[in-house]
């Protein structure tokens, strides 16, 4: 069994962030969304794992996982144009990454799950006449996501892509399992209105043509992490599952630590609270604030005298002398966030890489 992720999203509504930064390398407590997709892979036994990228993000994505040496046989598959991701699975055929009669798991690289999916993969396994398992969840806003009826007997009877009146609440989650009927369906579908060749319509072919297709219903938590408010929530959800630690290395000195609370490698935490679930990434310097619940502070950050509670701070960034709580916020990289003067009670921001802000 091999692994595709599909890792070729532009993350549009990730905006400014994602101008500078491939969205599926924003960290979520402190791991980048795709690198928590390989793990959850590799615990499921598969080794050769297929990642196909775009020409935009493709090179800053090979980098980035080339330097995490993963214990994978890593293949990067090139996708020339964002044609959805039934193309996407045709290009991992064409350049040679999956062969015809092969069963395969494929994930969205931007998805965050909770728990692993081994048992999905051994069941997968176990029935080798299944030509498709789609992992199924029920959702609020089920207009946004591909979205299955089912049978009374609980086995698929048609899937929809983005219906606007959804006739249920259960999308299909971005992890889906094949064997080599999935090659014939992509190849016979037509573009859909959006202009994508859609995965959904090609697991809708296997169904019109005699497949067996079966759905896993997910009960833990899932996020599809396109908005930075989903961000935030999948930080928050993958900090309540982390174990916490405190490195040897870490320098802490007058500091309330919640038992939640994660600390990296050389960090230095001086005359300040760290309420958990949080994470403080490598060589992160925290003075004289409070750090709330459900905060990642990433690598070599420094934050100064300063409340911020529910949010993403990426690496290489300065955060000092807020008057008013930051919270809900999504911060980049090498941004200089400072007060130049008095002022509010409360601040939310989504700012990209080197953005520069004085509240004044
Ligand atoms: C894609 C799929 C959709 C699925 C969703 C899960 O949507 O087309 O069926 O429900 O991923 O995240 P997209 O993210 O391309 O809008």
């Amino acid at each position: 069994m091999k692994g595709l992720i599909l890792s070729g999203g532009k993350g549009t509504r990730l905006q400014p962030l994602t101008y500078t930064l491939a969205k599926q390398l924003v960290p979520v407590a402190n791991k980048p969304v795709l690198f928590r997709v390989i793990d959850t892979i590799r615990e499921a036994g598969v080794r050769e794992i297929g990642i196909i990228i775009a020409p935009h993000t493709g090179e800053e994505i090979k980098r980035a996982v080339k330097q995490a040496n993963f214990d994978a046989e890593i293949t990067f598959i090139m996708q020339d144009e964002p044609k959805g991701l039934a193309h996407a699975v045709r290009t991992a055929y064409e350049q040679g990454f999956l062969n015809d009669d092969e069963r395969f798991a494929m994930f969205l690289g931007d998805n965050v799950i909770e728990g692993g999916i081994g048992a999905l993969i051994t069941d997968f396994d176990q029935h080798p006449e299944w030509n498709a398992q789609v992992v199924l969840k029920e959702v609020p806003n089920a207009s946004s996501y591909g979205v299955a009826v089912l049978r009374p007997d609980g086995s698929i009877e048609r899937l929809i892509e983005k219906p606007p009146v959804p006739p249920t609440n259960l999308a299909l989650v971005g992890i889906y399992m094949f064997d080599g009927r999935i090659k014939d369906a992509i190849y016979a579908i037509q573009p859909s209105k959006r202009g994508e060749y859609e995965i959904t319509d090609a697991i809708q072919w296997l169904l019109d043509n005699g497949n067996r297709v079966y759905p896993h219903i997910h009960q833990g938590w899932f996020i599809d992490t396109g908005k930075p408010y989903d961000m935030l929530e999948a930080n928050a959800c993958v900090l309540e599952e982390l174990t916490p630690a405190i490195a040897a290395d870490a320098v802490i000195e007058n500091a309330q630590i919640d038992k939640r609370v994660t600390v990296q490698a050389g960090a230095v935490i001086r005359n300040s609270i760290i309420r958990g679930p949080a994470i403080i990434g490598e060589g992160a310097v925290i003075e004289d604030s409070y750090i709330g619940p459900f905060t990642s502070i990433y690598h070599r950050t420094t934050i100064r005298n300063c409340e911020i509670e529910r949010c993403i701070i990426l690496e290489d960034t300065n955060i000092s002398n807020l008057p008013a709580r930051l919270q809900d916020s999504l911060i980049g990289r090498n941004v200089t966030l400072t007060r130049n003067g008095t002022l509010p009670r409360a601040m939310k921001m989504n700012l990209g890489d080197h953005s520069v802000v004085y509240v004044e």
